[in-house]
């Protein structure tokens, strides 16, 4: 008999018949999410399951599902799943690492220059017909980015890869990370470690990507903002949380800082609605990954993830292997 899984959304058909190959697959062919109640109830009598950031994987979510060994994220963040509920319950987690950080970085380019040469207003004003001919002091004086000053706020993968694209526009780089990297990391990116003050006083264009969790909630909020100088924007491509909106949009509104550029929001999809009164803010739907093909390495990387634990082989991107290694032994120890 196959072992049985939920795949929480709609994902690329090639996936789903790699899937069903293995599985019987209960499918939510939607392209939104489960209402927590049905996740729960068609968790129950699941082996595994394919989730999105969308979906919540706590304790009440996996009360019913005894069956349960592992979840797999389509997504790097994993600030939707309760690790400690899921070690409770002795289920697997993996996520998607290494296989969107390039196309991530390439979008937080995209948002350093949106945010630093005014594009989306400028293309806005210009759809409205407000364009009247070639103007030397046009409405859209925005700031260089070339020779600019690159900070980056959390130093794994995505920020390295963010890192190596600023010798291109001849920019130095600061960063700033809990673990300075490895020597020869830093030079790969001619990236230099400073304190936590001394990079927001000296970026301009601060990019965030650390992960969300308790200690990095709220970690630009009004005194990281009154730090920053007054040209200076600030991008988010990593989790709402990290940025309390409020104080960032009374900085906007006192332009306290030249702009920002965010992917991702507080308590998105329901983003804030001062957001969208000003004009030095550039706003993108959580799209930080959104490439055809890194979409779907994604969904084939949490496919290979499951199908791997469910097949009792070790997944190659297990976020939390005490419980995998506890699963193993008590495997071992009833077939002894
Ligand atoms: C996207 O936000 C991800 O965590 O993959």
């Amino acid at each position: 008999m196959k072992q049985k899984i939920l795949v929480c959304r709609a994902l690329f058909p090639v996936v789903i018949e790699r899937l069903a190959q293995y599985f019987e697959v209960d499918y939510h062919d939607r392209d939104a999410p489960l209402e927590p109640a049905d996740l729960a109830a068609r968790l129950a009598d699941k082996d595994g399951a394919i989730t999105l950031l969308s979906d919540r994987i706590d304790e009440a979510t996996i009360a019913a599902a005894s069956r349960l060994r592992v979840v797999s994220n389509v997504a790097v963040g994993y600030n939707n799943f309760d690790l400690a509920a899921l070690a409770r319950a002795g289920v697997s987690a993996t996520h998607t690492p290494g296989v969107l950080d390039e196309t991530t970085a390439d979008t937080a380019w995209a948002l350093i220059f949106a945010s630093a040469r005014r594009i989306v207003s400028a293309d806005r004003w210009l759809r409205a017909g407000n364009w009247q001919g070639w103007q030397f002091h046009d409405p859209w004086l925005g700031n260089d980015v070339h020779h600019a000053t690159l900070g980056i706020l959390g130093m794994g993968r995505i920020g390295q890869a963010v890192a190596r694209r600023a010798a291109g526009f001849s920019m130095p780089v600061i960063y700033h990370n809990r673990q300075r990297l490895a020597v020869a990391d830093e030079a790969a990116c001619k990236a230099s470690w400073v304190d936590k003050e001394t990079l927001l006083r000296n970026a301009d264009f601060l990019v965030l990507l650390v992960p969300y969790s308790a200690a990095t909630h709220h970690c630009i909020g009004s005194k990281e903002l009154a730090l920053m100088k007054p040209q200076a924007s600030l991008i988010n491509v990593a989790r709402g949380g990290i940025v309390d909106d409020a104080a960032l949009i009374e900085a906007l509104q006192q332009r306290q800082i030249a702009g920002a550029a965010l992917d991702v929001f507080e308590n998105e999809p329901a983003l804030d609605a001062c957001f969208l009164t000003l004009d030095n803010v550039v706003l993108t739907p959580h799209i930080g990954s959104s490439s055809a093909a890194t979409r779907l390495a994604m969904a084939q990387r949490a496919a290979d993830n499951l199908i791997d634990a469910l097949h009792g082989r070790r997944p190659p991107n297990l976020l939390n292997p005490e419980v995998w290694a506890a699963r193993q032994l008590m495997t071992k120890e009833i077939v002894r």
